[in-house]
């Protein structure tokens, strides 16, 4: 057991960028077996290394449609469509808060697999728009950076920015 906890917006470790891996050891498989279970505990669809303070390029996408949740390791976004979308996001790292974000409808991904294959991938829809939160995510980015509206949690958000400016 690694025994992992949410890490919550204002911590610094969420602010991080994180290590490329790259050793595909049974003990990553244990990892991401516990990030999904965390995930899935918490009412997530997507889960990034470093919210679990672990520094490391790994992300997980909850069960979206019909598949099987999804391991991706150092993901690597090639391709963003011009074509965008408006959508209410929030995140497990900051519970009560939601927001309006414009991301691209389609992207191409290359990522590793849990074996350490390299493997290039065509998504759209909203396992698209979840990859590129969880991206973020490995390059120190949240949702509220991009939002174009806050629109629910403003108090919420306004009390823990207050509390990283006095931290300061
Ligand atoms: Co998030």
């Amino acid at each position: 057991m690694v025994m992992l906890k949410i890490i919550k917006y204002p911590n610094i470790i969420l602010r991080k960028t994180t290590q490329t891996i790259t050793s595909f050891d049974t003990k990553l498989k244990k990892i991401s077996e516990e990030m999904y279970d965390i995930m899935l505990t918490d009412d997530g669809i997507g889960l990034a290394g470093p919210q679990v303070n672990i520094n490391q390029r790994i992300i997980i996408i909850g069960k979206l449609d019909d598949q099987e949740y999804s391991v991706y390791l150092n993901p690597e976004i090639t391709y963003f469509s011009k074509d965008k979308e408006i959508i209410e996001e929030g995140c497990l790292s900051l519970p009560n808060i939601f927001g309006l974000v414009r991301r691209s409808k389609k992207i191409h991904l290359k990522y590793n697999n849990l074996e350490g294959k390299k493997i290039k991938e065509k998504i759209k829809g909203l396992k698209s728009i979840v990859i590129q939160h969880e991206v973020d995510h490995l390059n120190g980015i949240l949702f509220i950076d991009k939002a174009e509206q806050i629109t629910k949690g403003q108090e919420i958000l306004a009390e823990l920015k207050n509390k990283l400016e006095s931290n300061a």
